[in-house]
């Protein structure tokens, strides 16, 4: 049975008083549930938010991680680093951190080998841009996308991975993907980790949907059958609008 995750990713909005702020808030509206909550928050903010939700069930996950284990890299952040202080998740390969940070295929592999030397759970996003959809080659994009990322891993480091299945086309436009176009590709990528690795490797995945999520459309995305859960961006900043996203 796999339990589903929603994730909010604040990207480089919040300071950490405004973070605390937002925790102390979503604690008196959440009550734990059968989903998973998480608050994916710029690296300042983690521990505040892990010391914050002590006790409460609600995880805390970084956006990014540097792929060694250490070194000369300045502004970068390892993965023990992160550990150390407990962060439960981080994601990996958003389309951000493609588009502007020269984010490959290659790096976001490195950073999963890195990451699965930790307890820490990788948030695998892909997703096709708008050309490559409106070319009918967005099956294609994330095939690739995927065999790059899982390239030299065990299964039973994928069968703890979550994917984020997230066109680019649908992030912070209010464009969502139909609950049938993200079913679909959710589907796929669940076939494309079967062909790679076998039936109960794919079955324990966690994909996600992710691109303007919102508590209006909620409730259709996540009743869809192959979506176990959603990231959420610009909607996980307000607390009772992430717990109702949480409630769908
Ligand atoms: P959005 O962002 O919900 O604001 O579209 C999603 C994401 O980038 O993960």
């Amino acid at each position: 049975m796999r339990i589903p995750l929603i994730a909010g990713n604040w990207k480089m909005f919040k300071t950490t008083k405004e973070a605390v702020a937002f925790a102390e808030e979503f604690k008196k509206l959440y009550k734990d549930t059968d989903v998973r909550a998480a608050i994916c928050a710029p690296y300042t903010q983690l521990t505040a938010l892990k010391a914050a939700f002590e006790g409460t069930g609600i995880a805390v996950g970084a956006q990014n991680v540097h792929f060694e284990v250490q070194g000369a890299y300045t502004g970068e952040i390892s993965s023990a680093m992160l550990e150390e202080i407990g962060v439960d998740y981080c994601i990996v390969g958003h389309s951000e951190r493609r588009q502007y940070f020269n984010e490959t295929d290659e790096t976001v592999n490195k950073k999963l080998h890195q990451l699965f030397s930790t307890e820490i759970v990788p948030i695998l996003c892909v997703g096709e841009v708008l050309e490559e959809r409106d070319a009918g080659k967005e099956f294609e994009v994330v095939k690739t996308q995927m065999e790059g990322a899982l390239a030299g891993l065990t299964g039973d480091q994928v069968s703890r991975l979550v994917v984020a299945y997230e066109p680019v086309w649908a992030i912070g436009t209010g464009r969502t993907a139909s609950p049938e176009q993200a079913n679909e590709m959710c589907a796929y990528i669940r076939k494309v980790i079967e062909d790679l690795y076998d039936e109960e490797v794919c079955d324990r995945v966690i994909i996600q949907y992710g691109g303007s999520v919102k508590p209006s459309n909620a409730t259709e995305i996540m009743n869809m059958d192959e979506i176990d859960g959603a990231l959420v961006g610009g909607a996980s900043l307000i607390p009772a609008d992430f717990m109702e996203i949480i409630n769908f």
